[in-house]
């Protein structure tokens, strides 16, 4: 087999270190690195990564799109799709800003508390590129959504679009935060939170928190003091807090890794492979 060789295709000016090491930790044997890569400079990357190996060779070259700003990611992938001519095309992974991977991580961790295809769930500051595909995951496996953001108008618009890739009887809705702390009925009722607010922010007391009666499992993914969620510690991992348990960033952040290494191998595996939201999903579902 040639040498397993990953263009790490990212929006930023210096692709994220980060991305870099993890794939070689995933196994890479050559890191092509490109930075301040834009729609219309995509394409002739695409294609050298395409023309360049032939046959069964071809799935030993791969793509992965990353960079902090999440929405010209997902741009960059359409166009990078819209360059493959058919069969002749690579594998590829996005990950931008690590949404993938760290909303896939906490919604397992999520699901080992309970059946998600019949939990009520919560996403606080579920506007963002975390909390949006939280919210998809969530819905996508069955779980009754409430998302949450400081303008309906901007929930709202995020649950059109989470709805537009998921099945027609998803159950995903909008409260603005305003709504939530004049209704307490919204929260009462959540058997899981997961916190996906803008790092720093807390979003929920822990007064608040440890009052909810029917909370099973809360999660905090601000790594950043404040806590997002009061009374979780960053590196909890299913640790007591009220009659729920609790896992903060760090405390999923294993889960997290473990499932990026496991992506990037799986690109070699065909030339084939499109990993996003759901894809990554399913591969952190088999490490648990
Ligand atoms: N552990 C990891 O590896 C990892 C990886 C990636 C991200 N993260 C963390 O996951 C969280 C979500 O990431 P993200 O990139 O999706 O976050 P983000 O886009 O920065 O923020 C998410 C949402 O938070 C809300 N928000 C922003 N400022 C706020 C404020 N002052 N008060 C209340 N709400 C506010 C916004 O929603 P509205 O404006 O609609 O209210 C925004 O859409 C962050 O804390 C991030 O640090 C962790």
């Amino acid at each position: 087999m040639p040498a397993r060789i990953l263009l790490q295709l990212d929006n930023d000016s210096h692709p994220s270190s980060f991305d870099s090491v993890v794939a070689i930790d995933a196994g890479v044997d050559q890191l092509l690195r490109y930075g301040n890569v834009q729609t219309d400079s995509i394409i002739p990357l695409v294609h050298g990564a395409m023309f360049t190996r032939g046959g069964d060779d071809l799935r030993s070259t791969a793509i992965f799109i990353g960079g902090s700003n999440v929405k010209q990611a997902e741009a960059l992938m359409k166009a990078a799709k819209n360059a493959f001519f058919g069969p002749v095309r690579v594998s590829m992974m996005l990950d931008a800003n690590g949404c993938n991977t760290t909303a896939a991580a906490a919604v397992v961790a999520a699901s080992r508390h309970l059946n998600l295809s019949k939990a009520r769930a919560i996403v606080l500051g579920g506007t963002g590129p975390v909390g949006q595909r939280v919210a998809q995951l969530l819905a996508h496996d069955g779980a009754s959504v409430t998302l949450t953001s400081r303008s309906l108008d901007r929930g709202e618009q995020a649950c059109e679009e989470i709805r537009s890739k998921l099945q027609q009887d998803s159950r995903i809705v909008a409260v603005s935060s305003e709504t939530l702390q004049s209704d307490s009925a919204v929260l009462q009722d959540q058997e899981i939170i997961i916190a996906c607010g803008a790092a720093g922010v807390e979003l929920l007391s822990e007064q608040s928190l440890v009052a909810l009666p029917n909370l099973c499992v809360a999660i905090d993914l601000n790594a950043v003091p404040p806590a997002g969620l009061g009374g979780i510690g960053v590196t909890d991992k299913a640790k007591p807090i009220g009659a729920a348990v609790g896992y903060g960033a760090i405390g999923v952040g294993g889960l997290k890794m473990k499932t990026h290494r496991a992506a990037i191998a799986s690109l070699y595996e065909s030339n084939d492979r499109l990993l996003d939201a759901v894809e990554i999903y399913e591969i952190a579902k088999t490490i648990g």
